[in-house]
């Protein structure tokens, strides 16, 4: 899977920028400022219809304009796809190959990207929200009736808080509605918990052998954490009742697989308050790396490589290791601001892409 052109209109600061014949290794090289993180932004957005950067989609959108668009032309095995992803205010279209997709949901994925950003630190150190959305979108990527359960998770907590807010107003309770709420949210939540269980267990068999290639010496595995982890139906149910009153008093769903955590465990501690910055960076490019492992090894899926910003942090013996372990057989956008700071073999595989020059 290979993009080979993407065009972009009114996407952060270009009003038209076009890039044609996308090779393998794609250096996307320019000053600070010149819109670097964008490009890798639209392509990251193109995967999922959604930014890394911020939840809301009218940042994105250049100043003074309307609508933003998003153009790819995706190459598979021996066919081509024509991606359209068109964002005006809070209507957001996708087509394929000319054809509006009704739900945008069997967009999604089209092909799909490994992301290594500076802010993936987050990851780390944001509260669990941040966790629960990466783990949403990883499982969005590999699976579609996630996306539904999800869909359908959250309009039953939105309809369960509005729920406890009212009665906890006027305080008419009815326990049967609040008993039929429970038990879908215990049957969905069940299940989300079981995708976000495997995934976590599929990204362990990987994270530490790829993290001792950078510490030797160290241990690293994440910790799933969730109310509704190794229990029945019935255990839910029963819990949820048991919480009840609290839950009205509150006018909030307290538990459920909203409040799904990870963490990061480093040497048997918690790598937030343990681990050191710099080995922060590595758990997670390890975490990454595993990704790129788990989509290609379980779901036969080759994603697209983004590398914003990824070799100015890292030093030199660091560096090449990454570029060792990051496999020639994914297509690759990378960005700097110094050609220099690429360590590859040969520079004449590179596609260098000089962003001054094309806007
Ligand atoms: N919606 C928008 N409309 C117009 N301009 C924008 C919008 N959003 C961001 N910008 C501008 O685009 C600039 C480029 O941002 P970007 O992060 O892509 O640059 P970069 O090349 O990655 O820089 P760096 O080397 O510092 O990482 C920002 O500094 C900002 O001024
Ligand atoms: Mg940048």
């Amino acid at each position: 899977m290979h993009i080979t052109d993407l065009e972009l209109t009114n996407f952060r600061k270009f009003k038209k920028i076009k890039l044609n014949n996308l090779k393998r290794i794609n250096a996307i090289i320019g000053k600070n400022g010149v819109g670097k993180t964008s490009i890798i932004e639209s392509i990251y957005f193109g995967s999922i219809a959604k930014s890394f950067k911020s939840y809301y989609d009218d940042v994105l959108l250049n100043e003074e304009e309307s609508f933003f668009k998003i153009k790819i032309n995706l190459e598979k095995e021996n066919f081509n796809k024509k991606l359209e992803i068109i964002v005006n205010g809070k209507d957001k279209k996708a087509k394929i190959d000319g054809q509006l997709i009704k739900k945008l949901s069997n967009y999604i994925c089209e092909y799909s990207v490994v992301l290594f950003s500076p802010d993936d630190i987050r990851l780390i150190k944001d509260n669990p929200n941040t966790r629960r959305n990466y783990l949403n979108i990883k499982l969005s990527n590999i699976n579609k009736e996630y996306i539904d359960l999800i869909n359908n998770y959250n309009k039953l907590i939105k309809s369960k808080n509005d729920y406890l807010k009212k009665i906890n107003l006027n305080s008419n309770l009815d326990e049967k509605y609040l008993d039929v709420l429970d038990e879908k949210i215990a049957e969905i939540g069940i299940n989300i918990c079981k995708y976000r269980k495997e995934y976590i267990e599929n990204v362990n068999e990987y994270i530490n052998i790829i993290f001792k290639k950078f510490k030797k010496e160290d241990e690293i595995k994440l910790k799933y954490l969730s109310d509704f982890l190794n229990k029945t139906k019935k255990d839910i149910i029963l819990m949820l009742k048991k919480v009840r009153k609290k839950e009205i008093i509150l006018g909030l769903t307290t538990t459920g697989v909203h409040r799904d955590d990870f963490e990061f465990i480093h040497n048997n501690k918690n790598a937030v308050n343990y681990s050191s910055q710099g080995v922060q960076k590595l758990i997670l490019l390890s975490l990454k790396l595993s990704e790129i492992k788990l989509l290609d090894n379980k779901y036969k899926i080759k994603p697209i490589l983004l590398l914003d910003d990824l070799f100015s942090e890292l030093d030199e013996s660091n560096q090449k290791k990454i570029m060792k372990l990051l496999s020639k057989k994914y297509q690759t956008f990378i960005t700097t601001t110094d050609l220099n700071n690429i360590k590859v073999k040969d520079l004449k595989e590179i596609n260098v892409i000089k962003i001054k020059e094309v806007i």
